[in-house]
């Protein structure tokens, strides 16, 4: 079990259509472990997707109680959604930065549980949103696409600045 480092915008694997999982053997097992542990070691994250962590398998987890360890679903997809919803939307990917988000309210979700066995969630709200944003991961895809122009711009401007801060703080970065 590791705590591993999250991919920043800007990394290509987030960009990647991630890979159906076909066995869930125990290198997916210790894979989990690991988001569970990197989630775990985030600041206010409630969900995380494998690709965040630089491995193209369709997993996300969740954690919406500090004392409940988090779950994983593995082959998600949404078979419904409905409603309207507004979230101030962030991510682990694009830290420090949040945007008031539209979206469905309310999915349900197919996928597998850590045993394999199939498992079906209605959510709405906040769960819902967890749901489509990881979804969203898992198919390449991050919440910038939602904004418009004039945020992308200032969205980028300021993850330049994070990650360039972030290389600066390690001292093992090299130029
Ligand atoms: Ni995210």
């Amino acid at each position: 079990m590791a705590v591993r480092e999250i991919r920043i915008y800007g990394d290509p694997v987030l960009k990647a259509v991630a890979e159906k999982v076909t066995n869930i053997d125990g290198a997916m097992v210790s894979i989990i472990d690991d988001m569970i542990d990197t989630l775990n070691a985030s600041s206010n994250g409630i969900g995380l997707a494998a690709n965040q962590i630089g491995v193209d398998k369709q997993i996300f987890i969740y954690s919406f109680d500090e004392d409940k360890p988090p779950k994983a679903i593995i082959n998600p997809v949404i078979t419904e959604s409905d409603g309207e919803w507004v979230y101030d939307e962030g991510c682990l990917s694009v830290p420090g930065l949040h945007w008031e988000i539209v979206r469905p309210k309310v999915v349900n979700m197919k996928g597998l549980d850590i045993n394999g066995n199939e498992v079906e969630i209605e959510a709405d709200e906040l769960f819902g949103r967890l749901i489509q944003h990881e979804l969203d991961h898992l198919n390449g895809k991050l919440l910038l696409e939602y904004l418009d122009s004039d945020q992308v711009k200032e969205a980028k401007r300021a993850i330049r600045e994070i990650v360039a801060n972030r290389a600066n703080n390690n001292p093992e970065s090299k130029i």
